[in-house]
């Protein structure tokens, strides 16, 4: 039937109205709540940015002071939560522990599991941004066999997490300013962008009712996949074979493979849906790359290397400049959690950590928006028409 309108991908279709988060693909522009995401993350941190995605205004110096309380203040976990972590295996991925876990926090708050009342919202999303960076470096303590290390309120939001990641009880740990600088703008510049597909799913999930912890869980699933959040550990782990099969000498070869689209290979960490000219958090990454490289000593790091000559051939190259195919933001972070220290496979559960802010501001739109209904999207049908069943002797 023609009834509906086909959109596979939804290439052309608005699913909502949106005060959030502003992209203009063309000139390259990304705008939180209307403030430039250069500004942003030049002059404010990240919690600053999340009271500004949550409640629509940047806070002042009162407001940030209680916003941060109330934040540290809730980023202890249910201590049975660990019981529930200690039935993964030690090997799993990151991203599968942390589907989990966020799913299993519905499970331990009784007091914020209905998605309609606004005071249960708003608990739930203090409760999911103070806890995320707990459950993640809980996840990499499990899995190297670490003991877990507890939050410590005086340390500020992304040095907390650097805390629970790299301490031991056993030593004194020093958070490195410029390693939380750097992972902080890391949080900004992933903490929204409208409606891509884990926004998306979060927004869909949430509309049916269900509980606000398993709708940021349907959220966390969506940004596994290699086309969304899991672009920066598939991007490392592209420069590690580029490395593997010879380095900066063998990226004709590696750049040929992907333009034979037979052999299914990707540049990972390149092209964007809605970006066509750059993506003005690539270029903000770039930056904190090469400070946080040079405060390592690491600028002669080989997949830096092979990294820098990558971007340059590509954005030389016919096949990418005709399909308009950038840089994003995933080509650059990796390297920079990869200098911090943060493994490979926990790259995208760090993306969900800071993505979550957003997801959260999202639903409380979408909840709190008069018109709002379940999502429901229609099909064109083109199975089988109607047919009698056999009996299974005759089939
Ligand atoms: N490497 C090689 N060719 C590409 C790439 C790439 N990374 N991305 C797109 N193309 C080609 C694609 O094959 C197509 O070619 P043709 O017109 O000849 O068929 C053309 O460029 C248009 O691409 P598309 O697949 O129609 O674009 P899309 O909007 O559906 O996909 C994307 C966008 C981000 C999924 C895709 O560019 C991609 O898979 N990139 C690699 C993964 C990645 O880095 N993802 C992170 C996105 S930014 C972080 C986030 O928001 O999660």
């Amino acid at each position: 039937t023609g009834m509906f309108t086909y959109d596979p991908g939804f290439l052309s279709t608005a699913a909502c109205q949106s005060g959030i988060t502003y992209i203009d693909g063309d000139k390259g522009e990304l705008l939180y709540r209307g403030y430039p995401i250069e500004q942003l993350a030049t002059n404010c941190d990240y919690l600053e940015t999340c009271h500004l995605l949550l409640y629509g205004e940047l806070p002042d110096a009162k407001k940030k002071a209680e916003f941060n309380d109330l934040v540290t203040h809730h980023t202890m976990v249910n201590e049975q939560m660990q019981f529930f972590l200690r039935g993964f295996r030690r090997d799993a991925h990151p991203m599968a522990v942390m589907t989990g876990l966020v799913g299993g926090l519905s499970a331990f708050y009784h007091d914020s599991t209905d998605i309609n009342n606004p005071e249960h919202r708003e608990i739930a999303a203090i409760r999911l941004i103070a806890k995320m960076p707990t459950l993640v470096a809980m996840a990499y303590k499990y899995s190297i066999g670490q003991p877990f290390m507890y939050p410590k309120n005086e340390l500020s939001y992304a040095g907390n997490f650097l805390h629970m990641m790299f301490a031991t009880p056993c030593e004194p740990f020093k958070v490195s300013p410029t390693l939380e600088k750097a992972l902080d703008r890391i949080f900004i510049l992933h903490a929204d962008h409208e409606q891509n597909a884990s926004t998306s799913t979060v927004r869909l999930c949430g509309s049916s009712g269900t509980n606000p912890f398993a709708a940021i869980a349907a959220g966390v699933a969506c940004l596994w996949g290699p086309a969304h959040g899991g672009a920066n550990e598939a991007c490392l782990n592209m420069l590690q074979e580029i490395q593997d099969m010879g380095g900066v000498d063998k990226i004709g070869d590696f750049i040929a493979k992907v333009k034979d689209k037979s052999s299914g290979v990707k540049l990972m960490g390149f092209g964007h849906r809605v970006y066509k000219n750059y993506d003005p958090r690539a270029k903000l990454m770039q930056e904190t790359c090469k400070e946080v490289l040079a405060e390592l000593g690491l600028e002669n790091d080989p997949l830096l290397k092979i990294a820098v000559a990558l971007e340059k051939i590509a954005l030389e190259d016919e096949y990418f400049v005709s399909r308009k195919l950038y840089p994003n933001v995933d080509f650059y972070s990796g390297i920079v959690q990869r200098a911090i220290g943060i493994p490979v496979p926990l790259f995208t559960a760090v993306f969900a950590l800071a993505r979550t802010v957003g997801w959260i501001a999202q639903l409380n739109e979408m909840i709190a928006d008069p018109e709002y209904k379940i999502g429901r999207p229609r099909q064109l049908f083109v199975g089988s028409e109607r047919r009698d069943v056999k009996p299974i002797a005759q089939r």
